[in-house]
């Protein structure tokens, strides 16, 4: 896609949203996962690219962990200031709405396929190598330990549960309690396909790790 106006301004706008954040939602995931989600919307060629591109570059502004748990509307916010059309506004919100990962065992069905593209976009940066890195910086910045085998994973069935969960837990559990899982969760065939290898390499890391952590 040919960069409008609106996309440039909204890449500089997530920029200097998240700064140098340093706890996984840095500026670098949010457009890594616009560049991805760009990469599998040329698979799909019935896919709105300008409402995949907006909704990528804001998916995580209102991230509740961003915004200690406190609801907020910077994503529309932004668009209604750029005077955005409301119909794929709503679009956008949508999609960011229904991202996130809320547990094992919750439905994270996406209703539209500009949906499923960001989603999937969003899960290839959790996992592989850049997921491992993020989970380890994530778990640090949370006071978090590494591994700990006196607290099992946990597979939560709703969100409050994953929520409260993942406060006491380990880094290494987040690869059980919702790392592990999203290959199986992915909607598009292109992330599919790319999941499955970044997987692949994951569980090797987290089996050797485990060895390594606790001999
Ligand atoms: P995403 O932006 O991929 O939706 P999240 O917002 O859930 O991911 O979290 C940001 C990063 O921190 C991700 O890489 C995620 O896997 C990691 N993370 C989230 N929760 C935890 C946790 N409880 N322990 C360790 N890492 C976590
Ligand atoms: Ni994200």
């Amino acid at each position: 896609m040919t960069e409008n106006g609106l996309i440039c301004d909204t890449v500089a706008f997530v920029e200097d949203f998240f700064g140098d954040k340093g706890d996984g939602h840095d500026a670098g995931h949010t457009l890594r996962v616009y560049r991805t989600a760009l990469m599998l919307a040329e698979d799909e060629p019935e896919c709105d690219v300008e409402v995949v591109a907006l909704a990528a570059l804001l998916h995580d502004v209102d991230d509740y962990k961003l915004n200690k748990g406190v609801q907020s509307s910077n994503a529309a916010g932004w668009l209604a200031a750029q005077a955005y059309s409301p119909q794929k506004t709503e679009a956008v919100l949508k999609i960011i709405d229904e991202v996130s990962f809320r547990g094992a065992g919750v439905d994270d069905a996406c209703s539209t396929l500009e949906g499923a593209v960001v989603q999937d976009a969003d899960r290839l940066d959790a996992i592989g190598c850049v997921g491992i890195i993020r989970t380890f910086v994530y778990g640090a910045s949370r006071g978090r330990p590494m591994y700990d085998k006196e607290i099992p994973p946990r597979l939560h069935d709703s969100f409050e549960a994953y929520k409260a969960g993942s406060a006491g837990g380990t880094s290494v559990n987040h690869f059980y309690e919702k790392l592990f899982l999203l290959k199986d969760r992915m909607k598009t065939a292109a992330g599919r396909k790319l999941a499955e290898e970044r997987d692949g390499f994951m569980r090797e890391f987290v089996e050797r790790l485990t060895r390594e952590l606790a001999p």
